[in-house]
């Protein structure tokens, strides 16, 4: 494709910025004309999403898009006029798969070169890969960013017609978007967005510059989103935020997250999670509105990062190992049936074998049903890259081994109490690998597989557990 001189490239820079301005929310904004209606007819996309559960939530505004335009969904890239990787910059690894498959399928556009190739998501934000795409991938006719969604249409077409490469991404704060078209993966349980963006700037990551700042949908416009999803025959809401316990904040609300909880739990949907909790913002009013409501369930992710203080200082955290247990200990104390989820990462710069260890003690102490270890990679543009004491690759590998033996431990001894006991599951459908086994999840948040006489895709059935494993149970419903 030849190149063009008005793109708009990301900016680091700008994308740190932060005022104090909130905008608007923007209502109405994602319209079709006929041209762009029928763009799609008799083609067909495939959407590859990466990433955490913001941006398959996103992938599902992608696919709603492209389905209004009248394209085709397929599984299989050789069958489509249109790809789509819609990316996550969490992890240098998680670029490099990104990479990799681009790379793979490099030949598809050899033999049909009318075929459009979109890289949309965080990687999209950032400097050193637009620049890698611009210089190395030029199979990739699209670049859009986490700031112009709703874009989409126009700028297929745009590149349809002049066959040219395009790529726009806005480095801006950000805005709040609403009724963009969604197509959900699942009809059983939905994701839907509570705020977006983040403030936090912990030293390692890159979300905060990815993401934009922090910003709250309003509260009518969340529980529409929720009493939809119901009416299609949603049975889980699960509320998404980089740090959802701030919500509100921006919008003068004083404790915006438990009013939404307590607003949503009173919309009568059956289940209630949401991703991800801060336990530097965690209120009390919360913990209270979880025990109230039998609908919000009794499982929580609670991203520790590390058990070493000096290494939460060091990562700008905002809280002590210590205060940490004490969280958690008032929340199992509170929710006796509550489970912990966690991330974790290794080898932070400066990480010294004690601060290390102290992560073993917590994880011991805290004994998580699951958790996401990572080793730490360093992200251009961030305070953390650039500090001293960066661990070689063979230390952190160790380290990641030896964190994940202690996890593996916990996760299959915290499993043991459910032998024998019946638990209930949102049946999500059968297995992908077994057609007589149906799976989903308990309360708890178990990946429970199960044998079942009757049908039950959807419902929430009663499942008497019979086998435990590590990281899932097996059972048969009653
Ligand atoms: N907003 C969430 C985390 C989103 S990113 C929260 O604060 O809880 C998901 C996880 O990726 C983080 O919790 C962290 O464990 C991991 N992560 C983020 N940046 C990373 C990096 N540079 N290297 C390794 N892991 C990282
Ligand atoms: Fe990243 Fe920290 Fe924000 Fe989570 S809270 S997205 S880890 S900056
Ligand atoms: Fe990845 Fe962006 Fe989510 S970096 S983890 S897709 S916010």
């Amino acid at each position: 494709m030849k190149k063009r001189n008005d793109d708009i490239l990301p900016d680091h820079k700008a994308e740190a910025h932060r005022t104090k301005e909130m905008p608007a929310p923007e209502y109405g904004l994602f319209a079709m004309n006929d041209a762009l209606a029928s763009l799609g007819r008799g083609k067909k996309y495939y959407l590859r999403t990466y990433g955490c559960q913001a941006n398959v939530r996103d992938g599902e505004t992608i696919a709603g898009m492209m389905e209004i335009m009248g394209y085709a969904n397929t599984e299989h890239p050789e069958e489509a006029d249109v790809l789509i990787f819609n990316t996550c910059a969490i992890r240098k690894a998680a670029e490099e798969h990104v990479f990799g498959e681009i790379g793979m399928l490099k030949g598809l556009k050899e033999t049909k070169p009318e075929r459009i190739f979109c890289l949309c998501g965080c990687m999209a934000q950032e400097e050193s890969v637009v620049s890698l795409i611009q210089q190395k991938y030029p199979q990739i006719d699209l670049v859009f960013g986490t700031h112009n969604l709703y874009r989409l249409p126009d700028l297929l077409q745009e590149v349809i017609q002049t066959k040219k490469r395009k790529i726009e991404v806005y480095s801006e704060e950000g805005r709040v978007i609403e009724d963009l078209p969604v197509h959900r993966s699942q009809s059983c349980k939905g994701f839907v967005d509570i705020m977006y963006g983040c403030n936090k700037f912990c030293t390692y990551c890159i979300v905060p510059y990815t993401r934009g700042k922090e910003r709250s949908r309003r509260m009518e416009d969340i529980l529409r989103e929720v009493e939809k999803l119901k009416e299609n025959g949603g049975r889980e809401v699960i509320l998404l935020g980089q740090n959802v316990n701030a919500y509100g904040k921006d919008l003068g609300m004083e404790d915006g997250f438990t009013d939404l909880l307590i607003a949503v739990a009173e919309t009568g949907i059956d289940r209630i999670r949401f991703y991800s909790s801060s336990p530097r913002d965690y209120q009390e009013s919360t913990i209270q509105a979880m025990q109230d409501h039998p609908n919000i369930m009794p499982a929580l992710h609670l991203p520790v990062q590390s058990g070493s203080d000096s290494v939460l200082k060091r990562m700008a955290r905002g809280y002590t190992a210590e205060e940490y247990k004490q969280l958690f200990d008032r929340l199992k104390k509170r929710i006796p049936s509550i489970t912990f989820t966690t991330d974790l990462i290794v080898g932070f710069p400066g990480e010294t074998e004690e601060e290390f260890l102290a992560t073993l003690d917590l994880v011991d102490y805290c004994q998580f049903d699951m958790a996401y270890s990572f080793m730490y990679s360093p992200r251009e543009g961030t305070p953390a890259a650039r500090m001293d004491g960066q661990i070689s690759t063979a230390e952190k590998k160790k380290r990641l081994a030896e964190l994940n033996a202690h996890l593996t431990h916990w996760a299959k001894e915290k499993n043991q109490k459910y032998a024998g006991q019946t638990v209930k599951v949102l049946c999500e459908g059968r297995s992908k690998k077994n057609a007589d086994v149906y799976s989903g999840y308990s309360e708890e948040n178990k990946l429970v597989n199960f044998t079942s006489d009757k049908e039950c895709e959807g419902e929430i059935v009663d499942v008497k557990i019979t086998d435990v494993k590590s990281f899932s149970l097996d059972g048969h419903a009653l």
